[in-house]
């Protein structure tokens, strides 16, 4: 059973807001856009039919998004007490707008969109190809995200009043100057702000942006390929993500009475907590094949389970398990979605 009485709004997150438009594809679907099997990509002018081909010739499902959200929309579904996440992004007006608010809403989550009336929602393509899933994002007017939604007054007083902060490395390519006004929010009051690298893209071609927001950063997620690519711009010796993690955290940080956390999930092998001097492993239960439908949506997940133990103040081995927990089950759905009641005992 939860627990938490935790109030609403407590935690706040900001990112892009998109619906996915997931299918099966052979390989030379991707070879055909130049994809690879695991990428995770902006949509560039020659990306854009991706998205009418998926749903005329492959059978594409429609599934909410949107990384950020996922975790988010998980966070909600394990806490079982509405509103205590308050999401913000940028969507247009039309029917996928529509879609998402309906499925972040059902899962309890308190959405306050920017809206754009002449641009579309954002979709991300998700290519499956075997255990693979390759995605190809169209921010469209999740690109849109201005500073002035956050300045509104009810928004800005949402913000105010949380106790925790999460935004994705993907909102960097969005509106830094978004995050580096939470990222100061929660330095001023102290509390916590998380992020995530994201994908590997970030670290190769934002990597300006990270680091100017990584000093606020309290806890830091990303699993292998993301590590390793932040490792890699930084002209990092090592590729060993346990070296990795304990420089990651060993960076500058506005605060240091409370040293950054890193936390690096590696598929079915043990998620590394980095603090400090010290690695902790926290086992993955395998899942067996037969047992997966799709991975699509694990990281985001992980996340969300972590978060819902997190605000209510469990210690981060309850939160790693709950992670681990979370992203176990979006793995036997499609997507970043889930069935029935959480069953997570701590
Ligand atoms: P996607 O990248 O697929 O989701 P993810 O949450 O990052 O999932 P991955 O499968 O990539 O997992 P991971 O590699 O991060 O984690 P790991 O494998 O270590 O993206 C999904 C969403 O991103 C989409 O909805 C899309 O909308 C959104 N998106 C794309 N581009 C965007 C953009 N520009 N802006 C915003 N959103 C964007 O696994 C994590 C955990 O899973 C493990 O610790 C473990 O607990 C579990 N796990 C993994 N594999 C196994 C296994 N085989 N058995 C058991 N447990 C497992
Ligand atoms: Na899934």
């Amino acid at each position: 059973r939860i627990s938490s009485n935790i109030r609403e709004g407590i935690l706040v997150g900001c990112g892009n807001p998109l619906l996915d438009i997931s299918a099966v594809v052979p390989l030379d679907f991707l070879q055909k856009y130049s994809m690879n099997e695991d990428d995770a990509i902006l949509a560039e002018d020659r990306h854009m039919p991706i998205y009418g081909e998926l749903v005329q010739g492959y059978q594409a499902e429609f599934l909410a998004g949107g990384s950020v959200q996922n975790s988010l929309r998980i966070a909600q579904w394990i806490l079982r007490q509405p509103r205590v996440a308050v999401f913000f992004g940028c969507v247009g007006e039309d029917r996928y707008a529509s879609i998402l608010k309906e499925k972040a809403q059902a899962a309890g989550l308190d959405v306050h969109y920017q809206v754009k009336t002449d641009v579309p929602t954002g979709t991300c393509a998700v290519l499956i190809t075997g255990t693979h899933r390759s995605l190809c994002a169209n921010l469209a007017a999740a690109n849109n995200f201005t500073i002035d939604h956050l300045e509104e007054p009810s928004n800005k007083a949402l913000v105010d009043n949380a106790q925790y902060y999460y935004i994705s490395g993907f909102f960097l390519t969005v509106n830094p100057p978004s995050i580096m006004q939470v990222a100061a929010t929660a330095h001023a009051k102290q509390r916590p702000f998380l992020m995530n690298l994201s994908a590997p893209f970030i670290s190769q071609f934002y990597m300006a942006p990270l680091l100017a927001a990584l000093p606020y950063v309290d806890i830091i997620f990303g699993n292998e390929a993301e590590a390793q690519a932040f490792a890699e711009a930084q002209q990092w010796p090592s590729g060993d993500l346990r070296e990795i993690g304990k420089r990651l955290v060993a960076m500058e940080k506005k605060n240091p009475t409370r040293p950054r956390i890193a936390i690096l999930t590696q598929g079915c092998d043990p998620v590394l907590l980095i603090q400090q001097d010290s690695v902790q492993e926290f086992p993955v239960t395998k899942l067996a094949a037969h047992e997966i439908v799709d991975t699509n949506g694990a990281g985001d997940a992980f996340v969300g389970g972590f978060l819902s133990q997190f605000v209510q103040g469990k210690s981060l081995d309850v939160c790693i398990r709950c992670g681990n927990y979370a992203a176990g089950h979006i793995i036997k759905n499609p997507g970043c979605t889930y069935s029935g009641e959480p069953e997570f005992v701590e």
